[in-house]
């Protein structure tokens, strides 16, 4: 074949921010995963009112060298209003007694050389010295004593070179006869990306900054708008929605919250690190706010007067956070925490996937707001997911109406709507508000999902004159913590890799062109075969292999999604019963199970979608 090139055109000028990352704190990303603390639960805040197998000694067990140690959680006289629960550790007898910490994962990771830094609150009627542990099974890889002062809370520091590497470590807290208060254990390695104190895991970190991301958007997702509206004062063990003046200033004083994708989250990664770590990757800062309306699922709308205008003047004011001048109050915070300068935000996104009507009402309250007092700040709007059908599309009309500068659309869907829609954005109207594709995955972390994604960024490159920014999603997995795959980034507590789709991102992200001129090729290329629609209905149809399910209820509501990507076994749904084949589902019972599991006896209320890829020979 031949390839064609029109080095001479004038062609699209590129977005110079097209290809950024999208950080959310799902499947572990944060605590146990980019956020380089290595203590499980260090505030002793995990709770059974938000996951019933929590307590305050999650991740905690007694250790005994001699003495006997009875471990309580107490609430009395707590170490601030912010971190109520702390841990009452009673020695008794001869020797020392105290505490081990489980770490993440499997245990604490420790490498051989690298310097690890301590720090921990303790409070005794006496004083007294602390020994602290690094141990792999009966070996002691690290040591440090703190002498713990007569009186009240105080904070005690040490550090320690590791003897050996482990990835199954734990690290114990030991004191003599007496009793002794703790809080806010902690074991960072020095070694963080950037050296930054309270910092990231640095290879995580640097796997981020190898795609040269161009932005980060962040904090979710689901994350950044689902919860109660409250302020934790008022509201100390329910999942409080995200709001970014809980997450910054000392560690010790983040309330830790209930994380949407269940498990608690210690704010150790709030808002300050998510700037200071934006510019640490040389990437524009992207903060996505809630509206007061939840989404994901949760239709919890803020509708009173009130506690919307306090919403409205907190997105105000992180703003004033992030670009206002030290004199400015939240200018000032900014600098007090270390970064006089200005962080330079130039994005803001206002919800995520609220497909509800309150999104309507409150979403001009703060475009507006932001408009009038920052009339330079880029306003994004959302559209949901492509998934949502007609909201997606009355979503979008809104944001045109509100002229919005972006519309952040989000899309999960199978190879073969990669494949087949590399055209998508071809038409869309340039005069419009632009396109940020703030999530977007083939279903599944194969070379083909990969391959399929490279084939659709390169329409996405083509359009960029309105393709303004776009991020893969999710970009992080503990693998020991899964909420959702594909992801781009792998890790357990002391490996990572990337995911072939990690491997394409960082292929398009770091060759990025200033302009795409036209190409034409000429010669045999292999067809790309759309069979999506309603295949095997009422019928068993063991000849089909299936990408992608789908069961969606009348309003719209997505009742059973699955990508069929997952590992070997059988799979029974409702929708019949599948076996997986050669990384595919095929059908062996048939779907119309469906209305049992849906609660319905009538077909008409669902829309079934199946994607189906034929095996060779197979009918179907
Ligand atoms: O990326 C995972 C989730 O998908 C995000 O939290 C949400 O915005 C979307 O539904």
């Amino acid at each position: 074949g031949e390839l064609t090139v029109d080095t001479r055109a004038a062609g699209t000028k590129v977005s110079p921010n097209l290809y950024g990352v999208f950080y959310e704190d799902i499947n572990h990303a944060a605590d146990g995963g980019l956020y380089a603390e290595l203590v499980q639960n260090r505030s002793f805040e995990f709770n059974a009112v938000d996951e019933p197998s929590y307590t305050g000694l999650t991740a905690w067990s007694e250790a005994e060298r001699g003495a006997t140690a009875t471990l309580a959680i107490s609430s009395e006289q707590p170490l601030n209003p912010n971190n109520r629960h702390y841990l009452r550790l009673d020695v008794t007898g001869d020797g020392t007694a105290g505490v081990s910490n489980a770490g993440f994962n499997r245990g604490l990771p420790l490498r051989k050389g690298e310097r690890y830094e301590l720090s921990l609150w303790a409070r005794r009627a006496d004083a007294a010295p602390l020994t602290v542990t690094a141990e792999a099974g009966s070996t002691v890889l690290g040591r440090a004593t703190v002498r713990v002062k007569t009186g009240g809370w105080a904070k005690y520091t040490a550090s320690f070179t590791a003897s050996g590497t482990t990835d199954t470590g734990r690290l114990v807290v030991q004191a003599p006869a007496g009793r002794t208060d703790l809080d806010m254990v902690s074991l960072f390695p020095r070694d963080t990306f950037k050296g930054r104190e309270n910092g990231m895991r640095a290879d995580l970190a640097k796997m981020i900054a190898d795609l040269e991301p161009q932005f980060l958007r962040f904090p979710g997702g689901c994350v950044a708008n689902v919860g109660t509206y409250d302020p934790y004062a008022d509201n100390q063990d329910r999942r409080r929605i995200y709001q970014w003046k809980e997450t910054i200033g000392p560690v010790e004083e983040r309330p830790t919250n209930f994380n949407f994708w269940g498990y608690n989250q210690s704010y150790g990664i709030g808002y300050y690190e998510y700037f200071q770590f934006a510019e640490d990757l040389g990437a524009e800062p992207l903060p996505v706010l809630s509206v007061g309306v939840n989404g994901c699922g949760e239709n919890r709308p803020l509708t009173d007067e009130a506690g919307l205008a306090r919403w409205v003047q907190d997105t105000l004011d992180l703003i004033e956070f992030a670009n206002g001048p030290v004199t400015s109050e939240w200018g000032a915070k900014r600098a007090e925490l270390g970064h006089p300068k200005p962080f330079g935000l130039e994005y803001i996104g206002l919800g995520n996937e609220e497909i509800y009507e309150q999104f309507f009402a409150n979403y001009p309250k703060f475009a507006d707001a932001v408009r009038a007092e920052y009339p330079d700040i880029k306003i994004i709007s959302n559209s949901g997911q492509t998934s949502q059908g007609a909201w997606f599309d009355r979503m979008w009309q809104f944001a045109r109406d509100q002229q919005a500068d972006l519309v952040d659309e989000h899309y999960y869907n199978n190879t073969s709507w990669f494949l087949t829609n590399n055209r998508r954005y071809d038409s869309y109207d340039r005069e419009g508000p632009k396109v940020f594709v703030g999530e977007y995955a083939s279903q599944g972390n194969t070379f083909y999902n990969a391959l399929a994604e490279a084939s659709y960024m390169t329409g996405i490159e083509r359009n960029s004159d309105v393709v303004e920014l776009a991020s893969y999603a999710p970009l992080l997995a503990n693998v020991d913590y899964v909420d959702w795959t594909p992801d781009l980034i792998w890790f357990d507590n002391d490996e990572a890799y990337g995911s072939p789709s990690y491997h394409v991102q960082r292929l398009f992200a770091t060759n990025v062109g200033e302009r795409v001129v036209p190409s034409a090729f000429e010669g045999e290329t292999g067809p790309v075969e759309d069979i999506t629609g309603a295949v095997g209905l009422g019928s068993w149809n063991t000849a089909v292999r299936y990408d992608d399910v789908k069961v969606t209820a009348a309003d719209g509501t997505v009742l059973l999604a699955d990508d069929c990507s997952a590992g070997a076994g059988n799979w029974t749904p409702g929708l019949g019963t599948w076996t997986v084949q050669d990384g595919a589902y095929v059908q062996t019972a048939q779907i119309a199970d469906a209305r049992s599991t849906a609660g319905s006896a009538d077909w008409s209320d669902y829309t079934i979608e199946v994607t189906a890829r034929k095996t060779a020979g197979a009918e179907g």
